[in-house]
């Protein structure tokens, strides 16, 4: 029976805009999270055009992977990591997203990073845009709805794509391309919030301007992917999308047409779109009911075409179900992707429907649409540590997730899924992107920083990174 490779992509994923801080270090310019206040659970946080005086934004110094990347990467070495993802901030290399020649302060710390990593024989796993649009695209374009944003997109992958071609090989163009479905995509990812003061959930909803964004990132990633295939061709390039596995709450058959539905927009079509290098059909419906027409220039349909991602990769978090009962409907609540409660599953304290087996359902559905190798490059537990007097954490519910978890990966590859890696999100404690806060943290490394602001930024270990170094040396066979 087949297990996991000897050579699978064990490690741990973060993004520059939740993890590195340093925002104004080094000529680096503001992304738009860097524009974001604090939040919780209850309180979302806020998008503000001018820095508010008084008012925290924690992307500012998030935990500080800048000035604690070698002590970081020593930590990651000592689980054993083979593969570590994280993201460039764009903003650290051309601040404003218009330059013309990039920041060299900004390309000459990657080069640390990276040759740091190399020190270690980890490899990185690069995404290219990490909900981190420069803010001067947003103010100049409106993000990504204006056109414009590709060419500078282009531009900046031109740099880092020359300055590290020997030092990284695997890239995803964006990080969540599909949360431009949804309607808060509109402010981490697409940016097209120009002008917009307030929580990030009350944007208003403009289908036609997300819908003409995500085409411009199509593009965008498309024209990268050809170049690193024709100039670059060691490099694999890949795609990223949250998968959020949907459910028919009943058999009922407007319950299963629902989930069909939902699933397309949600989960497949930003996918199809990367994996096949054309719009599926089934959009042209859903663009006609919602009033929504994508402007498209001659030549972006072949460009599409040409430039087809490597592999697949994508977050799992959870899954929820659909109904078509108003009186389901009307109870429904407490899950980010929309949907309602599975009353066969658990939820973490914020909400989220843990369900391993839906991994496992998931990588079989993707596996079988596309049949190239996949990566789960987020999964994982957020939840409320508590720090012990002797600086000890026990973590023992964020083991048995990822645990739960693992042993479903390990059945989708013997279902014969070509599965090449895993890094669960925030294996250090990074500053959370739903909700701004420090609370809700997902590491095997716990950071002593806190939702004021406050915390020296240590570095502790859980219990989880003794457990996640077993699991890495026996290669998923110790998981206990
Ligand atoms: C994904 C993002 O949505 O989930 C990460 O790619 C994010 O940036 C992660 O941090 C977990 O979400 P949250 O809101 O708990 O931080």
């Amino acid at each position: 029976m087949k297990t996991f490779p000897k050579d699978f992509l064990w490690g741990g994923a973060t993004a520059a805009n939740q993890y590195e801080g340093a925002w104004d270090v080094d000529g680096k310019g503001p992304s738009v999270s860097d524009m974001c206040t604090n939040g919780s659970h209850t309180t979302p946080k806020r998008l503000t055009p001018a820095f508010e005086e008084g008012t925290l934004y924690p992307s500012r110094e998030a935990t500080d992977f800048y000035h604690h990347y070698k002590e970081d990467i020593a930590l990651a070495a000592e689980m054993g990591f083979k593969v570590f993802r994280m993201s460039i901030n764009w903003t650290r290399i051309f601040p404003t997203g218009t330059e013309l020649t990039p920041n060299e302060a900004g390309l000459a710390f990657y080069d640390k990073v990276f040759d740091e990593l190399n020190k270690y024989g980890i490899e990185p796993l690069v995404t290219i845009s990490h909900y981190e649009i420069p803010y001067g695209l947003v103010e100049k374009y409106n993000g990504w709805y204006g056109r414009e944003c590709i060419d500078c997109y282009v531009r900046y992958c031109e740099a880092i794509f020359e300055r590290y071609q020997n030092k990284v090989k695997y890239w995803l163009t964006f990080n969540e391309i599909n949360a431009g479905t949804m309607p808060m995509g509109a402010v981490l990812s697409l940016g097209c919030v120009k002008g917009y003061n307030g929580p990030v959930n009350k944007v208003p909803d403009e289908k036609q301007i997300r819908f003409q964004g995500l085409h411009h990132q199509f593009v965008a990633s498309a024209r990268v992917i050809k170049l690193a295939h024709e100039k670059y061709p060691q490099f694999k390039m890949g795609n990223m999308c949250i998968f959020a596995t949907k459910y028919p709450n009943t058999c009922n058959p407007d319950d299963v047409l629902k989930c069909q539905k939902e699933m397309r927009t949600m989960n497949w079509f930003t996918s199809d779109v990367h994996v096949r290098g054309y719009y599926p059909s089934y959009m042209d419906r859903f663009f006609e009911e919602n009033g929504i027409t994508i402007k498209k220039e001659p030549g972006d349909d072949e460009i599409l075409l040409e430039g087809k991602v490597d592999f697949y990769t994508f977050s799992y978090y959870m899954s929820a179900c659909e109904s078509t009962d108003p009186k389901v409907l009307e109870e429904a609540g407490g899950n980010l992707v929309g949907g309602v409660k599975n009353p066969y599953l658990k939820a973490s304290d914020w909400g989220w429907q843990i369900d391993p087996k839906g991994l496992r359902y998931s990588l079989n559905e993707i596996y079988d649409r596309y049949q190239i190798p996949l990566m789960v490059v987020e999964n994982g537990l957020g939840a409320y540590d508590k720090l012990e007097e002797d600086g000890s954490i026990h973590d023992g519910y964020r083991i048995d997730y990822l645990r739960e978890h693992i042993i479903q990966m390990e059945e989708a590859i013997k279902d014969g899924v070509d599965l090449i890696g895993y890094t669960p999100w925030g294996w250090i404690d990074v500053v959370s992107a739903s909700t701004g806060e420090m609370a809700k943290r997902y590491g095997f490394v716990y950071v002593n920083k806190y939702d004021d602001g406050s915390g020296d930024l240590g570095r502790r270990k859980k219990d989880s990174f003794y457990w996640y170094k077993k699991v890495i040396a026996s290669n998923g066979k110790d998981v206990e």
